[in-house]
């Protein structure tokens, strides 16, 4: 069994580094932060991903997985190295490269004294000609040595989504293999079979540059696919009647649309979404074109943001000392994650108008706090967050928020007015003693 060492202990890279250790392979997770190597060799997670504090606490236990500090080690104990770590935006939409860089240097100096074949796996997003313009060269001048002979090189992307990570890991879609030549896509496909042995997906081999785009243009259309729906929305907000989720289950049906990601709502967030979409019309724009489409994408969700307070204020006038209540912090639900999310949007826009603002979420507050600070408070249930509150606006949609009954609304809030962005009450139940308004809902 081929030994595997992941760099860069996110998201993917932790995940990524159980469900291998989970499957009996010895996994060794670098990275530089001394707290979250403690934390892991403790069996902590750093972060809240549903089955994964069970997973990392059996594979910390049965000592398939430990966390080491240095890249030489991890390296030198391994044959396969996955890099995970972040490639951030910068201000201009396009990716930061720093850390792929500064990790294929360490690796790159680590395989001067490796002997016997290595193979180095991309897997962080990364525009095309990365894996082969940028890695390849610090690889083969750190190491001494050449790509594709004395190690192997791949960009193999995820299309792990936060709150199902573990389950999208076991079980893909497909895979996609960015092969730098045939031997490097070989050890790979190898280590792929081994890992999902009878349950094998489909797997796609191609070049390192096809690869990297097809990551992007996966997200892209997906987030673009939300848009279009979010536009949907919007018209048939203005016509009595209509309501887009019966014109999405329709369309959905048809299997050339299928009925994935096609909810409306208050738009994408998240840590991938937004950065790779931005980060596709930076390189296209790079090369000349403008990407049209995706730019009107980014702008359908920004304004979904703006609409649902526009809302909140055709509701009730001037916002100034008027309190709102937000259920729901996290970019989606299951996770505490925060980036991109939209909660962070609206409040910043109520706040901006002078509003109070209390806000409850079942897992994220603690990181939100590291965001928003005590400019907003912060309740330890749906129930306490609607008290005395002029507005509801749902943002996530958490499980425990759809038990929530009309009443509990209605008895609870100073003006029973409910902004439901995500859709997920009934309509017709709420309307009862509520002031409802749901994101693409025609008033009859
Ligand atoms: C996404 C991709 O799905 C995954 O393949 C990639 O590897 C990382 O980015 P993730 O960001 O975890 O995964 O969440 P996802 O479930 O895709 O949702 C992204 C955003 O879109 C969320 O803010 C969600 O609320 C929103 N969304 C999703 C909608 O508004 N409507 C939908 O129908 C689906």
């Amino acid at each position: 069994m081929y030994r595997v060492s992941v760099i860069g202990t996110g998201f993917v890279g932790l995940c990524t580094a159980v469900c291998f250790a989970d499957r009996g392979y010895m996994v060794l997770a670098s990275t530089k932060n001394k707290d979250k190597a403690r934390l892991v060799n403790k069996a902590i997670s750093p972060f809240y991903e549903p089955s994964l504090k069970e997973m990392l606490q059996k594979a910390v236990k049965k000592e398939y997985l430990k966390a080491v500090l240095g890249r030489e080690e991890a390296i030198l104990h391994s044959d396969v190295t996955f890099i995970t770590v972040g490639t951030p935006s910068k201000r201009d939409g396009s990716i930061d490269l720093r850390f792929i860089r500064q990790t294929a240097k360490e690796i790159g100096k680590a395989l001067r004294k490796k002997k016997g074949k290595h193979l180095v796996v991309v897997k962080s997003t990364v525009g095309p000609g990365t894996t082969e313009n940028v890695v390849k060269p610090i690889l083969e001048k750190n190491s001494g040595k050449k790509c594709g002979e004395d190690f192997l090189l791949c960009f193999n992307p995820e299309f792990l989504r936060e709150g199902s990570a573990i389950h999208d890991t076991l079980h893909p879609d497909f895979i996609v293999i960015g092969e730098y030549n045939k031997k490097s896509g070989d050890f790979l496909e190898e280590l792929y079979r081994d890992f999902y042995k009878d349950a094998l997906p489909p797997m796609v081999r191609t070049n390192p540059a096809t690869a990297e785009l097809i990551k992007y243009a996966n997200n892209s259309f997906l987030a673009t696919k939300i848009s279009f729906i979010n536009t949907i929305a919007n018209i048939c907000e203005k016509i009595p009647g209509v309501d887009v989720k019966t014109v999405a289950e329709v369309i959905g049906k048809d299997r050339r649309i299928s009925p994935y990601f096609l909810r409306a709502g208050l738009g994408w967030g998240g840590s991938c979404f937004p950065k790779d979409v931005k980060a596709l019309i930076a390189f296209s724009k790079s090369l000349g074109y403008e990407p049209a489409m995706l730019e009107t994408a980014w702008e359908v969700n920004e304004d979904q943001v703006k609409h649902a307070v526009e809302r909140v204020k055709e509701k009730l006038g001037t916002l100034k000392g008027k309190k709102i209540a937000i259920l729901g912090l996290s970019f989606k639900p299951d996770t505490d994650d925060m980036r991109e999310a939209r909660s962070v949007k609206i409040i910043k826009k109520l706040l901006k108008e002078s509003a109070t603002v209390t806000a409850y979420d079942p897992k994220a507050i603690p990181n939100a706090r590291r965001i928003l600070g005590d400019k907003i408070k912060y309740t330890t249930s749906a129930v306490k967050c609607l008290r005395d509150a002029d507005c509801c606006i749902l943002v996530t949609e958490w499980e425990e928020f759809k038990e929530l009954k009309p009443e509990d609304m209605s008895e609870n809030m100073r003006r029973p007015i409910l902004i439901d962005g995500r859709r997920i009450f009934n309509p017709k139940k709420f309307s009862v003693a509520l002031d409802y308004w749901g994101i693409g809902l025609g008033k009859p």
